[in-house]
């Protein structure tokens, strides 16, 4: 037997009692040749003594910190002055009659816990994992998954797998491709969702399917993106979009009461595409530390000065927002490395004030006092309050700029307002968006959804004002999750297709079986995927993903600990018929 207890449970209430214990040795303290150990396991840690006159006192003096050990011996209360409150065993230390060395530890590169760069902590990351941070982000994510499952089964959704080695789904970003050794010259493509296969287990009369699916998408990363990543993927039949909303709004509650004993609102606030771009320049606002943007065009008619006429005369926009109570940080110097970070969106820059003692102050104050003053009576500026503003002919580029300021702004002077959860729906989005790289319009979310049937005559000249049957779900500035209603009508189906430029032989190509599926009998359907690895971030209040996923991938790809992506041997190739361009 490898133990009674774990570390994380003796009390006082267990005081007298024989125990065995197994874990690793987390830190060793010798005072006055009595040995205290603190051995550590998943559930906590326990301090164990070894006094000189012990059985196992020789092999303790031999012990090396990370030495799994297994120990026998009885629970008794600490002196008083040495009761650790911060410590849930902290009342209590095991007496050690017997020692046994199950594993040595050599040095290692860092102990469990240590501030150590990432790199090395995920080439290492099972000393990472054991320091405790990792492990218990694991345990959270394990527990949001219990209550999805849990509250998706008891709504009658059943749990389908769909295939890794597959086609090109529509995602929009890169395919990892697999070669295969049976069809030389052809090639897998891993999933970069279960999209098309949902959609077909609709058709199969499934009704409601879910499944914690992994993705891969070749991608740049970030600190909220992973080459593979993991959805809660969602289909149902039968639903419209109320449906789906109303279903993951309990998803979603069910998860933060149970996690994290947190209550969210019954119904979580909605934005259109255009309201949330339109105040926080964002299709994914984070809100919680206000400073919303204001139209301040009207302001700027008829102005002289020169970088704002000329915008304004061109048909261009002026909006700006209110930093509350910043009048004292700011200074020339700041305003000038705000408009640099602004000009790298595309921007010209920015121009400022800030009111100090009902003044205007500003370095634009001569060419702009009477525009100023207005903008103050219009923003309810007040006293230590600063107003940015920023010009642009593109009501997009604009606000989309000065959204990114904003939320800049947010996390290097508000951070304190950054708390809690801000969760909210984001609907009625563009269908389509400009490619310019491939110079035509291109699906937003992807070409299964549904536009608005009415925008398609209406907008026929304009299809950019098309709208689509798509929500997006946003918690604290992060897209958690996002769906849509599906087309389940070949005609409309085509009608995409051709406002997307694609023919109909290619469209065949890529999706003809799921445009054949549709022809025998498909039902209404919509759905949603979410971001596992995100929600669990944000459960975990953690700024990357990487923190709440066992063996992430470094930003370049690579997955330190084993050294993936790796060469492989020139007979493996061969089998696969694939010659080399680069060195060997
Ligand atoms: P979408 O592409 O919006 O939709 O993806 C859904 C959610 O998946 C998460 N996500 C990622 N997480 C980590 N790393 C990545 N590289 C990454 N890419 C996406 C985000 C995102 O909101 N098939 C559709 C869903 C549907 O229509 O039902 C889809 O995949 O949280």
């Amino acid at each position: 037997m490898y133990r009674s207890h774990t570390c994380g449970e003796l009390t006082a209430k267990d005081v007298g009692k024989k125990v065995i214990l197994s874990g690793w040795v987390d830190r060793i303290r010798d005072l006055g040749g009595i040995k205290f150990i603190i051995l550590r396991d998943r559930y906590g840690k326990t301090q164990i003594v070894v006094t000189p006159d012990s059985k196992a006192y020789k092999t303790a003096e031999k012990l090396n910190r990370e030495d799994v050990v297994k120990i026998k011996g009885r629970v008794e209360k600490r002196p008083r002055d040495t009761i650790n409150p911060n410590m849930k065993t902290g009342e209590i230390e095991v007496f050690v009659d017997e020692m046994e060395v199950l594993s040595e530890a050599k040095l290692p590169p860092f102990y469990p816990g240590d501030n150590v760069r990432e790199e090395v902590r995920l080439k290492y990351r099972y000393l990472d994992i054991r320091g405790g941070r990792v492990l218990r982000n694991l345990e959270v994510r394990h527990k949001v998954t219990q209550v999805v499952r849990k509250y998706l089964d008891s709504h009658n959704f059943i749990e389908v797998e769909t295939p890794y080695l597959t086609k090109s789904t529509p995602e929009g970003a890169r395919d990892f491709l697999v070669p295969s050794r049976l069809k030389p010259g052809t090639f897998y493509a891993l999933p970069q969702s279960p999209q098309l296969f949902k959609q077909i287990l609709m058709v199969s009369g499934i009704d409601r399917y879910y499944q914690l699916a992994r993705c891969f998408r070749d991608e740049d990363l970030r600190a909220d993106r992973q080459p593979e990543f993991t959805q809660i993927d969602i289909e149902m039949s039968f639903v419209e979009r109320e449906d789906v909303i109303n279903l993951v709004e309990g998803m979603i509650e069910q998860v933060f009461k149970e996690v994290l004993g947190v209550e969210l609102p019954e119904k979580f606030d909605r934005l259109s595409y255009e309201e949330a771009m339109g105040k926080y320049g964002s299709d994914k606002p984070d809100r919680r530390f206000g400073m919303e943007l204001y139209d301040l065009t009207n302001h700027f008619k008829g102005t002289n000065f020169k970088i704002a006429k000329s915008v304004i005369d061109e048909g261009g926009y002026a909006k700006g927002f209110v930093i509350e109570n910043f009048a004292d940080k700011m200074s020339r110097r700041l305003g000038d490395e705000f408009s640099a970070y602004i000009r790298d969106l595309g921007l010209g820059g920015v121009v400022w004030f800030s009111i100090k003692g009902g003044e205007i102050n500003s370095p634009t104050k001569k060419h702009l006092q009477k525009e100023y003053e207005a903008i103050k009576e219009a923003l309810n500026a007040k006293d230590g309050d600063v107003v940015i503003i920023s010009f642009h002919k593109d009501w997009e580029v604009l606000s989309e700029a000065l959204g990114a300021l904003r939320l800049k702004i947010g996390k290097e002077y508000f951070k304190n307002r950054m708390k809690g959860f801000d969760v909210l729906w984001v609907v009625d989005f563009p269908f389509l968006e400009w490619d310019d790289e491939e110079d035509r319009w291109v699906a937003r979310h992807h070409p299964f959804t549904m536009p608005v049937l009415e925008d398609l005559e209406k907008h026929k000249d304009d299809p950019g004002k098309i709208k689509a049957l798509a929500y997006d779900i946003i918690i604290n500035g992060y897209e958690v999750g996002g769906g849509s209603i599906r087309i389940h009508n070949r005609e409309i189906q085509e009608k995409v297709f051709e406002l997307i430029g694609l023919t109909k032989e290619e469209a065949l190509e890529k999706f003809g079986f799921l445009l054949e599926a549709f022809e025998y009998g498909a039902p209404p359907h919509g759905g949603i995927a979410l971001g596992l690895d995100r929600l669990v971030a944000i459960i975990t209040g953690e700024e990357s993903i990487r923190e709440v996923i066992a063996f992430p991938k470094t930003a370049s790809g690579v997955c330190s600990l084993t050294g993936a992506p790796s060469k492989v041997e020139k007979r493996q190739l061969e089998e696969l018929h694939i010659k080399l361009e680069v060195g060997e």
